[in-house]
């Protein structure tokens, strides 16, 4: 009885704190990325490295891990997402040094190694697209997702050069990108899950035959101890 009180105030629980943090959100797009597919992350990358690396480290990464994952060659990351002067198996950092960057945004801008898992794919991908016209702003543009964010809109030029629909995909690809970077492993994991669940569903019919058998000696009374 005591058990099932404290699962009914487990949930109860848990009801109330998921309500909360609902109430104090805003409206979040659904970011719709697909981990799976090598076009988008490839594309994402590059965006990134465009876009993004100026300002924001990802530095839990390596060049040549992002190589292998997309199936890019060492000539493509050299010369699609590589800044001058790194090596392939050098972590990507960023050339902004910290002291300016405060100086400059009142704030280091955060690495992004593990944005994807701490915000979400959804607050990312809604988060680049809510930046609009605030002239009270050092940049003259505030964000919706982030009110006050001393990010400027880095992707401002993208958004003149493409339609809308283009636009989101490219932030599609970028937040797919981000994601893919906060667990890279997901990547394999995914397939290999998939083969697990099979070995793991055929051993279930061995393991049940077995078991049936053993207990077979047990019910009808077959079984005898040693002498
Ligand atoms: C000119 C520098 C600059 C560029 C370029 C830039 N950012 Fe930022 N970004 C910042 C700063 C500064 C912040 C901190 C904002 C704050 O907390 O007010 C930030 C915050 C963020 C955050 C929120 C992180 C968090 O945990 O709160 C995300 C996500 C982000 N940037 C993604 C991007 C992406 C993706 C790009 C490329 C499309 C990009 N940024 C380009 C400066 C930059």
């Amino acid at each position: 009885m005591k058990t099932i009180k404290l699962i009914f105030l487990a949930v109860f629980l848990t009801t109330i704190s998921f309500g909360s943090l609902a109430a104090s959100k805003t409206h979040l797009d659904h970011a719709d990325t697909d981990i799976m597919d090598a076009a988008s992350l490839q594309n994402g990358a590059k965006l990134f490295m465009n876009y993004c690396s100026g300002c924001h480290a990802i530095s839990f990464m390596r060049y040549n891990r992002i190589g292998k994952d997309l199936g890019l060659s060492n000539k493509l990351i050299t010369e699609n997402l590589m800044f001058a002067g790194s090596k392939t198996g050098e972590t990507i950092t960023t050339a902004m040094p910290e002291g300016a960057a405060s100086e400059w945004f009142g704030g280091v801008p955060p690495d992004l190694s593990l944005v994807s898992r701490s915000k979400g794919t959804d607050w990312i991908y809604t988060y680049l697209r809510s930046f609009y016209d605030d002239e009270s702003r050092i940049f003259g543009v505030n964000n919706k997702v982030l009110v006050n964010a001393s990010m400027p809109d880095a992707l401002w030029s993208l958004r003149e050069s493409q339609s809308e629909a283009e636009f989101d995909n490219s932030v599609r690809d970028i937040t797919n990108f981000l994601d893919y970077v906060g667990e890279p492993a997901k990547l394999i994991r995914l397939q290999l899950g998939k083969w697990v669940l099979l070995f793991l569903s055929i051993l279930f019919v061995l393991v049940y035959l077995l078991k049936k058998e053993y207990w077979k000696d047990v019910k009808y009374g077959i079984w005898r101890p040693r002498d």
